[in-house]
């Protein structure tokens, strides 16, 4: 679809006065507060919008993206929204979805560059190194997928050791982790089954997904 910046300010005019028109209060509820119970941390490829695949609205998902679903320890601007929905929102759940077909996964496991952000992939390159055993053994054909499904489990834990989830998980505050990826190709989502609650069986749930994976085709 072409579009243009003045059919984006016509589409968004249509679109309120449609969302006022069938829940009269709509906007000026949201005003007062947001209580989201999902925060989505995902990719930001323009074809993985959290709220459309999800059937949430506005007000219902609390979203941080960058390039490949990536939580890194020092970045303060993950970090600082994790933090944000985790103590202030208090969101119930915590997801990390990525997706099949990703262009970052894939320049981190062809080690292809692209200029500033090779520096940022490189933290997946570290997740490839990390399960360089389990990758060889998968039909290259699969190899790309098999590296998105491992960068999301290596990404839960990473949300699950920051100081915001140790945090809340020692107040006993009720906070569930996921790992889910989407395919570009149908538009669905495959959960991972890594809910995680709390500390107890991070390590075991860790092991059983990485042998999930390692049954991809081989
Ligand atoms: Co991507």
């Amino acid at each position: 679809m072409t579009t243009s910046i003045s059919d984006l300010f016509a589409h968004n005019r249509a679109w309120a006065a449609q969302m006022e028109a069938e829940r009269p209060g709509f906007f000026t509820s949201l005003v007062q507060q947001q209580t989201p119970k999902y925060m989505w941390i995902g990719c930001s490829d323009s074809r993985v919008p959290a709220n459309q695949i999800t059937g949430l609205e506005p007000g219902e998902v609390f979203v941080h993206r960058n390039v490949a679903n990536v939580v890194v320890h020092s970045d303060l601007n993950a970090l600082s929204t994790i933090q944000f929905a985790v103590e202030r929102l208090k969101v119930k759940h915590v997801m990390v979805v990525g997706h099949y077909g990703c262009s970052g996964v894939r320049a981190a496991l062809e080690g292809a560059r692209i200029g500033l952000a090779d520096n940022w992939l490189r933290h997946i390159q570290d997740v490839r190194d990390r399960h360089r055993n389990l990758l060889d053994v998968i039909a290259e054909d699969q190899r790309c997928d098999a590296l998105v499904e491992l960068n999301v489990v290596e990404q839960i834990i990473n949300v699950a050791q920051s100081t915001v989830l140790q945090d809340a998980w020692l107040r006993g505050q009720d906070v569930t982790l996921h790992g889910w990826v989407y395919g570009i190709n149908d538009g669905l989502l495959k959960d991972l089954k890594m809910g995680l609650t709390g500390n107890d069986g991070i390590e075991m749930i860790y092991r059983a997904a990485l042998a999930d994976i390692g049954q991809r085709q081989r």
